[in-house]
């Protein structure tokens, strides 16, 4: 299966790489077996509103490709709503991953779910009694 043309634009011009100096979430998660990893920065306002996400992953183009889509889908929205986003929802928004890269999408969904777990942590609460996994 050849890469889908959204996967080689996200691949080759990401949207919202960087760091966030003033994240109030940040999350890391890799894979061990490809040792690939991604960094996920969120300022969240006291609304619970995602007002601001960027990435930094250190791996594959689809690794790559699904952490710029994966910003893209949860910029703007609520906590709630992000913690929502699948893996599958973020291959099929970028038309598709062949099946030997599935695992790279599960990075991004990951790397979300640590960036909230890490805000939760830091206002004192019980991360596990808002995500649900
Ligand atoms: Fe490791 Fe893609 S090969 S995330």
């Amino acid at each position: 299966m050849e890469y889908s043309e959204k996967v080689m634009d996200h691949f080759a011009n990401p949207r919202n790489v960087g760091v966030i100096d003033d994240a109030n979430a940040v999350g890391e998660v890799g894979n061990a077996k490809c040792g690939d990893i991604m960094k996920m920065y969120m300022k969240i306002n006291d609304d619970g509103i995602i007002e601001d996400i960027k990435f930094k992953t250190f791996g594959c183009g689809a690794a790559v490709a699904t952490s710029s889509m994966a910003t893209e889908l949860v910029k703007g929205k609520t906590i709630e709503e992000a913690l929502k986003l699948t893996n599958k929802a973020v291959a099929e928004a970028l038309d598709g991953l062949p099946p030997v890269k599935m695992h790279c999408s599960v990075l991004a969904e990951e790397a979300i779910q640590a960036a909230l777990t890490d805000y939760y942590t830091r206002k004192g609460l019980n991360p596990a009694d808002y995500i649900k996994k």
